[in-house]
């Protein structure tokens, strides 16, 4: 975890920008003295009244002093070139404006950092109402994650049913062959999840309602990777450890997004923050045990497991169908035995 001294005591929404930038970087907020005081680290920023002069020479000799290839942010007024130029001047490696948004602000810290919220929107176009509607959805629930901004819960409704319709209408293969050929990985994978979980309730028989949770909790399931930049998300070869401990991340940052949209049923934070557990324990970020974990958390983990295995990589070819249901049965106690049993003709409509 990289660590960021943010000096001065203009910032008016630290907690949300200690959220916002915590998949990377531990922000520590001090006052504009004691970075006199101190010896700089990699990167600092700088946000306090540029107007007024006391400390600007003693700060200007400071920074002279600071680590080779630091990173030195200035918070300025957008609309005051004066501060710009005092910043640079001081010695600022570059300059940010208030009100200071953690997108903004990872962007300067890690070079260009692209989010999923980047994404262009043409996909989908003339794939199908559901699709379509789940793909935009998707891309507005991100984006809303990303900015720490709530997710429009109506609209993921009447995404969600969308994805149910189409799935009933056009079946699971048509829908994994549509979404197969979304460019984003990430989108791929949650709208891939949203029609297996979908098909999955259907076969088991169970009610619509429980079909539109699942098919809600496929499309936010992994809503907290929007907090993950996409060099590592979408990495086209094998991770690290490091670069996992910031993916595994990922639940729970789900969680902290999805905690601000009131009146979501609990059995749906049930499924995002907990789809990474198994039955034995070995599963994050809580190592819940079998009695813990929900039907529906199950089915989730069921599905996620099945979509991540028949994604199309742009390193690896798509499994089979029948080679991904053969990884589930050997998963064993991790996964719900009669559930994967049932999930077989799931499977095989996938084809
Ligand atoms: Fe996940
Ligand atoms: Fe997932």
């Amino acid at each position: 975890m990289h660590q960021i001294a943010y000096f001065g005591d203009l910032c008016r929404n630290r907690d949300r920008l200690r959220k916002q930038l915590a998949s990377l970087f531990q922000i520590e907020f001090r006052p504009l003295q004691s970075s006199l005081d101190t010896q700089l680290g990699h990167y600092s920023v700088f946000d306090f009244d540029l107007n007024d002069t006391t400390h600007l020479l003693k700060l200007k000799d400071k920074l002279k002093s600071r680590p080779k290839d630091a990173k030195v942010i200035f918070v300025t007024e957008k609309a005051s070139r004066l501060q710009d130029t005092r910043a640079l001047a001081i010695g600022a490696t570059d300059i940010i404006h208030r009100p200071v948004e953690g997108r903004t602000l990872l962007a300067k810290l890690w070079g260009e950092v692209r989010s999923l919220a980047d994404e262009r929107p043409e996909f989908a176009e003339n794939s199908g109402p559901g699709v379509a509607a789940a793909a935009d959805t998707l891309r507005a629930i991100f984006s809303a994650a990303c900015t720490g901004a709530a997710p429009d819960q109506k609209a993921i409704q009447s995404a969600g049913d969308a994805v149910v319709g189409q799935v009933e209408e056009q079946g699971l293969a048509a829908w994994i062959a549509t979404v197969r050929a979304h460019h984003s990985q990430t989108y791929q994978h949650c709208l891939l999840v949203t029609g297996l979980a979908v098909a999955f309730g259907q076969h088991l028989g169970v009610s619509r309602a429980d079909r539109q949770r699942l098919s809600f909790a496929g499309m936010l399931h992994d809503i907290g990777k929007a907090r993950i930049p996409l060099a590592i998300l979408e990495k086209p070869s094998r991770l690290d450890e490091a670069e996992l401990a910031v993916i595994r991340k990922h639940p729970q940052y789900g969680l902290d997004a999805l905690g601000t949209v009131s009146g979501l049923p609990p059995e749906m934070l049930d499924m995002v923050v907990h789809h990474h557990e198994y039955l034995d324990g070995s599963g994050y970020p809580h190592g819940l045990m079998a009695n813990e974990i929900s039907d529906l958390v199950r089915m989730i983990t069921i599905a996620d497991v099945f979509g991540a295995l028949i994604e199309r990589r742009s390193y690896k070819a798509p499994l089979s169908g029948e080679a991904a249901y053969q990884i589930l049965t050997d998963m064993g106690p991790k996964l719900d035995r009669d559930l994967v049993l049932a999930f077989r003709p799931v499977a095989s409509l996938g084809q």
